[in-house]
C-alpha cells in the first residue's frame, strides 16, 4: 500500500524539475508516505502548480479585465487555422487572448500555420497528452496556469483544434464576457461504470457529473480548476478512459476490459469539481460547443437537436442555421431543460462547433462570421 503511494510521488517528483540533494529528500518523502494517508498530502509537491504558478495574486479591477482568453487544445498544425485568422482579424488587441497547448516542441509560425495570431502563442509548459489518460485534464490546467497569469484575462474558453466560431468575435465576446455566470455542459451522473468508488471521499457519489469538456469559464472558477490538486490526483489514480474494443487485447494483462470503468476524464474533471466546491448555482450547466459527432452516442442523456451524425457533405447552410437556431437543451437523466440565456436574455445555446476539417470549415465560413 505505502509502496504504491511512494511510487505516484517518485513519478510526479521526476516529471518536475526534480534536481540535486536527490536521495535525501526521497528518504524524507518515503517517510511522510508511510506515515501519512493520501488525502493528508501536502498538495504542494503533487500537484501541476509547483511547476510554476505566478499567477497574479491581486488581480485587476473587474473594469480592467476586458479579455477573453482562447485556450486551444491542439495537436500540432490546425487544420481549421484559416477560419480562426479571419475571426480575430476583427478584433481589437486588447479584447483577447490566445493559450495553445499542442505537442511539445511543436512552434506556430509562418511555416507552421495560417493563422497570424497563433505565431508563438504555444505554452512552454505543454505535456504530451496520452488518450484517455488524466493528462488531457492536466494540458486543460496548464493553458488556465499560463492565461491567469495576464491579469487583463476575465473568461476562458476552451476550444479544440477543429472547431469553428459560429458568429463573428463581438457576439461571441458580448455572450461570454456579460453572463455572469460561467458555462460548462454538466449533468448527474447516475452510470455505475463511470463512477469508482475509490474517489471517495474526496469525490462522493452525489457530486460526480459529466458533460463535453469545452467550457467557459469565469476567472475565480479557472482559478480554482487551475489550482486543485485533491480532485485531480483522484481523476489521476481512478479514472481512465476504457479502450475502444478493438484495442482489448492489448491490454489484457488488466483483466477483463468490458467490465472496467469507463471513467473518461476530460468529460467528468472540471463539472464534477465545481459541484464539489459548492459553485453550480454560478454554472450555466450547459455547454456552448456543439459537438457533430457525439450527438448521436448521447442521445439517452441529453438530447440537442437531431439524433443524427453529420458527414462532411451534409456542411451547408441548413446544418449551420441549424445548430444556431437552437435554443434549448434538454437533459433527460434529469429532466431539466436548459433554454439558454445570457444574462438572462434568450440566445441561441451554442456558439461554437466541432469537428470540422479543414475543407468543411472553408465551405462554411462565409455563413459562419456573418450573420445568418
Ligand atoms: C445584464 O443584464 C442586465 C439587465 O438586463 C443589464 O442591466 C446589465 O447591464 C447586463 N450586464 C452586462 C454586463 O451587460
Ligand atoms: C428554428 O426553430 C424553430 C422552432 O424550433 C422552427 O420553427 C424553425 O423552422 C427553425 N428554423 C430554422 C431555420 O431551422
Ligand atoms: C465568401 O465571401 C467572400 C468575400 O466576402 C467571397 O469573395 C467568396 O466568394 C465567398 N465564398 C463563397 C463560397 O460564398
Ligand atoms: C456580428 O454578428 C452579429 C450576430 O450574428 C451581427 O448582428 C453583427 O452585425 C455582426 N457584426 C459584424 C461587424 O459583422
Amino acid at each position: 500500500m505505502s509502496k504504491k503511494k511512494a511510487a505516484v510521488g517518485h513519478d510526479r517528483l521526476k516529471r518536475g524539475s526534480f534536481c540535486g540533494f536527490g536521495s535525501l529528500l526521497l528518504l524524507a518523502f518515503a517517510l511522510v508516505f508511510l506515515l501519512d494517508s493520501p488525502t493528508n498530502w501536502p498538495s504542494s509537491y503533487l500537484s501541476i502548480e509547483d511547476r510554476d504558478n505566478t499567477w497574479p495574486e491581486v488581480d485587476a479591477p473587474a473594469s480592467a479585465r476586458r479579455k477573453l482568453a482562447f485556450l486551444f487544445i491542439a495537436r500540432n498544425r490546425m487544420p481549421v487555422d484559416t477560419v480562426w485568422d479571419l475571426f480575430f482579424h476583427e478584433a481589437a488587441k486588447e479584447f483577447f487572448s490566445i493559450y495553445i497547448h499542442s505537442r511539445p516542441g511543436f512552434i506556430y509560425n509562418k511555416r507552421t500555420t495560417a493563422c497570424r495570431y497563433f505565431y508563438n502563442r504555444q505554452i512552454s509548459t505543454s505535456i504530451l497528452v496520452d488518450w484517455g489518460e488524466a493528462s488531457m485534464i492536466e494540458a486543460e490546467k496548464l493553458l488556465l496556469v499560463e492565461a491567469l497569469k495576464d491579469p487583463a484575462n476575465d473568461r476562458f474558453v476552451l476550444v479544440s483544434d477543429s472547431c469553428i466560431p459560429l458568429y463573428n468575435f463581438t457576439y461571441i465576446y458580448n455572450y461570454l464576457m456579460t453572463s455572469p455566470k460561467s458555462f460548462v455542459d454538466s449533468f448527474f451522473d447516475a452510470k455505475e461504470s463511470r463512477y469508482n468508488p475509490k474517489m471517495a471521499p474526496v469525490i462522493q457519489r452525489e457530486n460526480w457529473r459529466k458533460g463535453s469538456q469545452w467550457f467557459a469559464l469565469k476567472r475565480d472558477h479557472a482559478a480554482i480548476v487551475a489550482a486543485d490538486a485533491d480532485v485531480f490526483r483522484m481523476f489521476q489514480r481512478h479514472c481512465k478512459r476504457r479502450p475502444l474494443p478493438e484495442f482489448w487485447r492489448q491490454q489484457s494483462m488488466n483483466g477483463d476490459p468490458s467490465k472496467q470503468h469507463n471513467c473518461i476524464p476530460d468529460e467528468h474533471y472540471v463539472q464534477t469539481l465545481l459541484a464539489i466546491k459548492g459553485l453550480e448555482d454560478e454554472v450555466e450547466r450547459r455547454g456552448i460547443t456543439f459537438s457533430l459527432w457525439d450527438q448521436s452516442g448521447r442521445i439517452q442523456e441529453r438530447k440537442g437537436w437531431h439524433p443524427v451524425t453529420f458527414a462532411l457533405s451534409d456542411a451547408n447552410v441548413d446544418l449551420i442555421r441549424g445548430i444556431k437556431n437552437i435554443t434549448s437543451i434538454n437533459y433527460e437523466a434529469e429532466y431539466r431543460t436548459e433554454w439558454c440565456t445570457s444574462n438572462g436574455t434568450a440566445q441561441p445555446c451554442f456558439l461554437f462547433a466541432r469537428k470540422f476539417t479543414r475543407h468543411a470549415a472553408m465551405k462554411l465560413l462565409n455563413l459562419t462570421l456573418q450573420a445568418i
